[in-house]
């Protein structure tokens, strides 16, 4: 298969307008900051925007979503100002958007498509890249029309055209064949990553998620001084990247960084990238990086949360990170509102490493809450045992008389039982 995304902007920056929709029952300035927000995707995806169209309706149209004289109006519009390129805030029908890719005679594309050209541009690793491919794969099998003209060659030639089939039936057959290998590819992937990860299964795991740009990164670099990407740009991050973080000389965690969430992220994209959250959906803790200076960061908590739940890890200990404090320097009591807001959550700058001390000892704080410290007397003939609870707990001291072994551990509370299985074998 090609490595060039299907949906991409070849001529950057290719010239674009965004049309947005708000249903009667919401607020024009919702639609204008999803549309805002929409505009520095454009721009991630390198493309120009030059003008932005909203529509007010009680609901979608379905041949043409914002209704067909809003769609005559942007196509007078065209005529003075020309672009490539439309994008919808809002997904799509493949009819919908073939209807107004008729009527407009430009490439009409939805905020889906849009993310899903992001992901490929940014994918650096083989896994992310067979993540975003199959992603991209699904998305576009529904949308598949004769513009595939080509897809056999794009799908690496694999296949012949059978008797009395069309092409369009070739390319969803040759669509579907590169979708189940790639489902291999990423059960490969999974099962040696999954290898690795019970190897570091008795360590406390924490994951840092959080809305795209929120600092995630920052912080991991500021904790540990990982070589991780930080950009000020909307999904940078595209893989998991782990890192062991001291909190006390006796106390090591795995804090690990991956993908930034973001509002109508497309449902294909969390799908395929399960190998990538693997790190989150199994870590012991959640540290939710918030970005405080963003107008409308408490509409990124909810996205979170809402995706929280739909990867079904809102269960979770959480613990509520507020970053980019330094933005606020000169609002003292936007601060103060905050802080009586939100009681329970830390407020730090992770680019300029203030309050990262009081996070360090919360972790630290919730990491022992977590462990139990006891001794344990092992049958001194069995002395070598006392590697068997090297896996499951740290053995913070040890002493011996005549007839046994003593250590005194320190253990997370979920492997309790397993030491206490070694602990009687060995009496
Ligand atoms: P994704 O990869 O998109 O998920 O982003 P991320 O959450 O990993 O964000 P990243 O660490 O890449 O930071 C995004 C931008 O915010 C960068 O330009 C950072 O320099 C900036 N940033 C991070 N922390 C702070 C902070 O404490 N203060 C300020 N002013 N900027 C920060």
């Amino acid at each position: 298969m090609t490595e060039k995304p299907f949906l991409t902007f070849d001529n950057s920056p290719e010239r674009c307008i965004l049309v947005g929709l708000y249903r009667s029952s919401e607020q024009r300035w919702e639609a204008e900051e999803h549309l805002a927000e929409l505009k520095a995707l454009a721009e991630t995806g390198e493309a120009e925007v030059i003008e932005t169209f909203i529509q007010e309706r009680a609901k979608p149209d379905p041949a043409y979503f914002i209704g067909k004289g809003k769609i005559e109006e942007i196509s007078l519009y065209l005529e003075t100002n020309p672009a490539g390129l439309v994008i919808f805030d809002d997904e799509l029908s493949p009819a919908q958007a073939r209807n107004i890719e008729n009527a407009l005679n430009v490439k009409v594309i939805d905020r889906s498509a849009l993310i899903l050209d992001i992901f490929a541009k940014h994918a650096r690793s083989s896994e992310a890249r067979t993540q975003v491919e199959l992603a991209q794969l699904n998305y576009l099998l529904p949308r598949l029309t004769r513009q595939w003209q080509h897809l056999s060659r794009q799908v690496g030639g694999i296949g012949t055209k059978g008797p009395g089939e069309t092409q369009l039936e070739t390319d969803r057959r040759l669509v579907r064949r590169r979708i189940g290998h790639l489902k291999e590819q990423l059960a490969r992937i999974a099962r040696q990553k999954n290898t690795r990860r019970q190897h570091r299964q008795e360590m406390f795991s924490a994951a840092l998620i959080g809305y795209t740009n929120a600092g995630k990164s920052t912080l991991l670099k500021a904790f540990t001084a990982a070589d991780v990407l930080v950009q000020d740009q909307l999904f940078a991050t595209l893989d998991t990247t782990v890192r062991r973080l001291d909190l006390s000389s006796q106390t090591q965690i795995l804090l690990s960084d991956t993908v930034g969430f973001i509002r109508k992220l497309p449902h294909h994209l969390i799908a395929s990238f399960q190998t990538t959250l693997a790190e989150t959906l199994e870590a012991d803790l959640l540290i939710h990086i918030v970005d405080l200076a963003h107008p409308f960061f408490r509409d990124h908590i909810s996205v979170v949360k809402q995706l929280l739940i739909e990867l079904g890890i809102s269960h979770k200990p959480r613990l509520l990170v507020f970053n980019k404090v330094d933005r606020l320097k000169h609002q003292k009591n936007r601060l103060v509102q905050l802080k009586a807001d939100y009681p329970e959550a830390l407020f730090i700058s992770a680019s300029r490493h203030i309050g990262l001390k009081r996070l360090q000892s919360a972790l630290l704080q919730i990491v022992e809450s977590g462990f139990e410290q006891r001794e344990v007397r092992l049958n001194y003939l069995n002395g070598a045992a006392e590697h068997l609870f090297y896996p499951l707990a740290t053995i913070l001291h040890k002493y011996t008389d005549d007839k046994y072994l003593y250590l005194k551990i320190k253990y997370e509370k979920k492997n309790k039982t397993h030491i206490d299985t070694l602990v009687n074998k060995f009496k």
